[in-house]
């Protein structure tokens, strides 16, 4: 399993920023670092909902301040990344996290698409970037942060939606996704996490997203697996993610295989591997820990992230 090339497809770049290069960073700024050393931060780590991570997440991204830093973020996740035979990665960014907090939108590219473009040069792995609007914010601000982001349309693939879930809905961003879509982008967005299966439809009906970000809600509703199976939508699931967010009460219970015995394209991801104890191998292991997964169903999954990906058909295939 190990060995299996792999596609990841559920990563927040700025969930990637692991304790040490937190500190580091803190100390190049020359600003308060909100944890004492890397075991202090490690053990403040505990959560019980996305709100109490998110708190910490937005707390921890505050240290990225050039776009070296955000090189840096980027090339130390892809050098991770690499190591356990990740081949292709569709990360997200949260470009309103920093522009709220004065950082030039260009520092936030440069830095990112930087490293993306070393990371294939270097490690062969290919990359399409996903620009997440923060849901908690109006669509007001999201479609300013759109227009701010089109000198840069070269340098993304799609955009995405997260942050806050429950009271947040889909429909809420309707006219900036169809916007997005009319510049040729793809979309997806984060639905049924810690919401309920209407949320997942919600992303289907108003704003015509391809693939659903952690989607994992869709078992309360039969129509809607049929629905995602019969016109294969993906969902990229993050087990461990889920475990530390308490969106599932235990791995045991967790659904992923259950839907995939049904016909669903589910795939593995790491959400925020910095937070959550684990990359994508840990996330694999976890199935086979807990769930008893087997190879064909590693091998199965492994594929759907290819599948399931916005690499264009001939790449897929090379890669099935
Ligand atoms: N859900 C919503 N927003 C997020 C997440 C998540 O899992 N990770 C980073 N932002
Ligand atoms: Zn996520």
């Amino acid at each position: 399993m190990h060995a299996l090339p792999k596609a990841e497809l559920h990563v927040h770049l700025e969930g990637t920023l692991e304790p040490e290069l937190l500190l580091r960073l803190a100390q190049k700024h020359g600003i308060p670092t909100p944890y004492e050393s890397v075991e202090a931060a490690r053990t403040a780590y505990q959560f019980d909902s996305l709100q109490s991570f998110l708190n910490l997440y937005y707390k921890g991204a505050d240290v990225l301040r050039d776009a070296e830093d955000f090189y840096t973020l980027t090339w130390e996740y892809l050098t991770r990344a690499h190591a356990q035979n990740v081949c292709h990665v569709e990360p997200f960014f949260d470009p309103q996290t920093h522009t709220a907090r004065d950082i030039p939108l260009d520092a936030v590219f440069e830095g990112i698409t930087g490293a993306l473009r070393q990371g294939e040069k270097e490690f062969g792995i290919t990359s399409g970037l996903i620009l997440c609007f923060l849901r908690d914010l109006s669509e007001e601000a999201a479609l300013a942060t759109f227009e701010a982001a089109l000198p840069f349309r070269d340098q993304f693939v799609g955009v995405g939606l997260d942050s806050a879930e429950v009271g947040n809905p889909p429909s809420k961003f309707t006219r900036v996704f169809a916007n997005a879509k009319a510049e040729g982008l793809h979309l997806v967005a984060h639905a049924g996490e810690e919401g309920d299966s209407s949320y997942i439809w919600d992303a289907l009906n108003a704003l015509h997203v391809t693939r659903i970000d952690h989607g994992i809600a869709c078992e309360q509703d039969p129509v809607l697996v049929a629905y995602l199976r019969e016109h294969a939508i993906p969902l990229t699931v993050c087990p461990l993610s889920n475990l530390k967010l308490k969106a599932v009460p235990s791995m045991k219970e967790h659904n992923i295989l259950r839907l995939l015995k049904e016909g669903v394209c589910v795939t593995v991801n790491s959400d925020d591997p910095a937070y959550f104890g684990g990359y994508m191998n840990e996330n694999y292991e976890a199935l086979v820990t807990h769930l008893g997964a087997t190879k064909e169903e590693l091998k199965a999954l492994t594929c759907n992230s290819f599948r399931a990906s916005f690499l264009g058909e001939k790449d897929k295939q090379a890669h099935l």
